[in-house]
C-alpha cells in the first residue's frame, strides 16, 4: 500500500534547550531561515506524502500559523515586484501538505505522544519523524529511503546511523544482521543501555516506517520505571522479535535540535550552503577560526 501519512511527533518539553522553549517549541526553532519542522514537512512532501498529522501540546497556534496563509503579509509582498521571491518562500509553506494537529494531552513520552495518532492513520502504514531530529540528505529524502525499503520487503523499517558510545548510552542500541548495502534485519533493540548492553552502535534516529499494528505494541508497552516515560523503541523492539523490522542505514547527515550544540551545528552547516548568505557566512567562519 503507498505511504501518504506522517506523523510528527512535537510534544516534548525540550528541557534540554530552556530557556528558548520556553514558548516556543523546540520545533519552531530556526535553521538559518525556517523552522526546523519546516524541514521534516518538506521532507515528507518530497517522498510523496500528502497528510502529515503534527502531535503537540503547547505552542500549537505558532505551528498552525506557520503553516497557514498569511494574508496581511503576503498581500504587502505581493505589491513590490523586488519580493516575489520572498511571497513565493512564505505563500508556498502553506501549501507542503494537508496539515492536521492533535494534543498528547500529558507529556508521558514518545510511546504515548504517538498512541494519539491512531485514528488518523486509520489502517495504513505510515511514516513518522521525530520533531526534533532534522536529516538533510543530497540525494532521496530519509523517509523516501525507508519507504522504498519497506515497500522492497514488506516490513517496516526504521532509520539508523552508527553513533560513537557516548551517543548509543542515550539513545538505542540494535542487534542486527546485514541484509544488503545500508539494509539490516533487526533482532533486538535495547533503549539506553549500558555500555556492557550495547549490541552494536547503530542507534535509531528519527524515522520509521510502520504499520497500524504498531498502535497494540505501544498499548501494551509498561512505562520505564526509572522515567515513567513509555518509550517507542520497545514497541519497534517487538516489532524486531517478531522478525518484521529492518534497519536502514540512511544517506543524509542527521542534526539533533533537542540539544543546544546540535542546534548550533545544523545552523553553522545549513548556513554555509544557504545560496544567500552561504559565501558571506564562510568568510566569517575563517576569519573567526583564525582567532581561536
Ligand atoms: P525527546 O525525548 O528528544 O524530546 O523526544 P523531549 O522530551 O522534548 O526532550 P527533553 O529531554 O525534555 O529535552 C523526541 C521527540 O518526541 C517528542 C519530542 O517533541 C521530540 O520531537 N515527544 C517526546 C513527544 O511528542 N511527547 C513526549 O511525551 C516526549
Amino acid at each position: 500500500m503507498k505511504i501518504t501519512k506522517a506523523v510528527i511527533p512535537a510534544a516534548g518539553l525540550g528541557t534540554r534547550v530552556l530557556p528558548a522553549s520556553k514558548a516556543v517549541p523546540k520545533e519552531m526553532l530556526n535553521i538559518v531561515d525556517k523552522p526546523a519542522i519546516q524541514y521534516l514537512v518538506e521532507e515528507c512532501a518530497a517522498a510523496g506524502i500528502t497528510d502529515i498529522l503534527i502531535i503537540t501540546n503547547r505552542g500549537k497556534g505558532i505551528i498552525e500559523d506557520h503553516f497557514d496563509y498569511a494574508f496581511e503579509l503576503e498581500e504587502k509582498l505581493l505589491q513590490n515586484p523586488d519580493k516575489r521571491p520572498l511571497y513565493d518562500a512564505v505563500h508556498s509553506v502553506a501549501d507542503l501538505a494537508n496539515i492536521y494537529y492533535i494534543r498528547q494531552k500529558e507529556t508521558k513520552g514518545l510511546g504515548h505522544a504517538i498512541l494519539a495518532a491512531e485514528s488518523f492513520v486509520g489502517d495504513e502504514p505510515f511514516a513518522i519523524l521525530y520533531g526534533d531530529d532534522i536529516i538533510v540528505s543530497e540525494t532521496r529524502p530519509v523517509i523516501g529511503q525507508l519507504i522504498d525499503a519497506y515497500e522492497k520487503y514488506g516490513k517496516c523499517t526504521t532509520g539508523v546511523k552508527e553513533c560513537p558510545t557516548e551517543q548509543v548510552i542515550k539513545y538505542c542500541t540494535l542487534d542486527v544482521t546485514k541484509l544488503e548495502d545500508r539494509l539490516y534485519d533487526v533482532h533486538r533493540i535495547i533503549e539506553k543501555p549500558s555500555e556492557a548492553e550495547i549490541l552494536s552502535h547503530f542507534s535509531v534516529l528519527g524515522r520509521n516506517v510502520v504499520t497500524p499494528d504498531v498502535f497494540d505494541y505501544i498499548r501494551h508497552t509498561a512505562p520505564s520505571p526509572k522515567t515513567g516515560e513509555v518509550y517507542f523503541s520497545e514497541a519497534l523492539s517487538t516489532l524486531a522479535e517478531n522478525g518484521r523490522l529492518l534497519a536502514v542505514d540512511f544517506e543524509g547527515k542527521r542534526y539533533d535540535m533537542g540539544n543546544k550544540l546540535g542546534i548550533m551545528q545544523a545552523n553553522v552547516e545549513v548556513a554555509l550552503k544557504h545560496p544567500e548568505i552561504g559565501e558571506d557566512f564562510r568568510r566569517y567562519i575563517k576569519s573567526l577560526a583564525a582567532d581561536l
